[in-house]
């Protein structure tokens, strides 16, 4: 059968019927994408979804519906899915505004402290004794093969592993609060289960050492997010099943722990269901450079130009040889740039549809800028 996003005569009808720019959101790809990695993981890992990843209402109630948890980053994604998951709700993120964290704990979300100054103002706000899990920022080990969380720089995120020591030792002394979990999350799309395997066997090692040494009785290993998608053409996809082996592995070294895994996938739950519709504005040539110039550039897909990793496109209904063109949106700097890529020859009108869109798509972009319209975003 034809994949969603393979299916050039229906993205051509969906394009005609919605009109262009738009988002389509394919929700059996989705429930499918879901369905394949709950059967990969060991049951004693909760999926909760990353809502940063693409925040669509129909995407939220599907995997509610398949039974995930959620991550959420702000009160505004607590929003979002509060009625849809009651109890299976994390609130993460470097700057929790006050007011976030008491809707936080209105809803018993987990909350994910990033240091010292949060776990004191959960102590102040939280009606009752409170398990609340750690985020660490660790010293070494992880690895990242795109930049994008910052591997083992300095770091917004957590608390330095190296600073662990003086946080336990100010943390015995709250009354309220009590770190029962351990946070990490160091590396986003990681495509070799291999590389995501040392990573979760980092974070065991640190979940020891934080048990051995400062008696944290862990009942949450959240290993973060990153499971990743291939943008590239040739490139492999993750094996979700080795991944769910090796944590089978990992859960049987690590025989002490006996709590719940977390794991937070925005992109491999949302990237694949998303297509992409725009039509081609105009073409020129500068210089030796086919230029292709966009409906919408920056202002719906930012995520090329902040990673450098162009999504995969594909013409509808135009046949011939492709060449190379640097495709542009209409905003007025040379920084609206969607990639550069390989295409046929296209007319003015023509329709492309850039795949693997429904993470980090429409969330992450410059929506305002220049003031043009927004896409639309359906899902079917
Ligand atoms: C705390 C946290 N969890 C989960 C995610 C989702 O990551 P990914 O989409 O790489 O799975 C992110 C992404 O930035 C994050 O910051």
């Amino acid at each position: 059968m034809t994949s969603f996003a393979d299916d050039d005569a229906r993205l051509a009808a969906l394009a005609n019927e919605h009109g262009t720019p738009c988002f389509v959101y394919d929700l059996a790809t989705a429930r499918s994408d879901y369905e394949r990695l709950r059967a990969a993981l060991p049951a004693r890992v909760t999926i909760a979804y990353a809502v940063k990843a693409n925040p669509h209402a129909a995407l939220l109630r599907t995997f509610a519906d398949l039974g995930a948890s959620f991550d959420c980053a702000s009160s505004g994604e607590l929003t979002r899915v509060e009625s849809l998951a009651s109890g299976r709700l994390f609130f993460t993120g470097p700057g929790k505004h006050t007011a976030e964290l008491k809707h936080a704990l209105d809803l018993r979300a987990r909350i994910q402290a990033e240091g010292f100054e949060d776990l004191e103002r959960v102590e102040q706000l939280a009606p009752s004794r409170i398990a609340v899990n750690l985020r660490v920022h660790p010293l070494a080990a992880i690895e990242e093969s795109t930049r994008i969380l910052g591997g083992n720089g300095p770091s917004a995120f957590g608390v330095d592993e190296e600073d662990l020591p003086e946080l336990a030792r100010r943390a015995a002394r709250l009354r309220r609060v009590r770190i029962a979990g351990l946070h990490v999350f160091a590396a986003s799309n990681e495509l070799t289960a291999d590389r995501l395997a040392a990573n979760h066997a980092a974070v065991f090692a640190l979940a020891r050492r934080m048990v051995k040494e400062f008696h944290f009785d862990l009942e949450q290993i959240d290993l973060g997010g990153g499971l990743g998608v291939a943008y590239a053409p040739g490139v492999a996809e993750l094996d979700v099943v080795a991944v769910g082996e090796n944590l089978e592995r990992l859960l049987a070294e690590h025989d002490w722990f006996q709590g719940r895994v977390i794991v937070e996938p925005g992109r491999y739950l949302a990237a694949r269901c998303g297509v992409y519709l725009t039509r081609v504005v105009r073409t020129k040539f500068s210089r030796g450079t086919r230029f292709t110039i966009l409906e919408a550039g920056v202002n719906h897909l930012l995520r090329p130009l902040l990673v450098g990793q162009p999504f995969p496109v594909r013409a509808i209904g135009v046949d011939g040889a492709s060449s190379p063109t640097t495709l542009a949106g209409p905003l007025c700097t040379s920084l609206d740039r969607l990639g550069d890529v390989d295409l046929p020859a296209l007319d003015p009108g023509a329709l492309l549809a850039f795949l693997r869109t429904g993470a980090y798509g429409a969330t992450e972009a410059m929506t305002k800028f220049l003031s043009h319209p927004e896409a639309k975003e359906i899902a079917v």
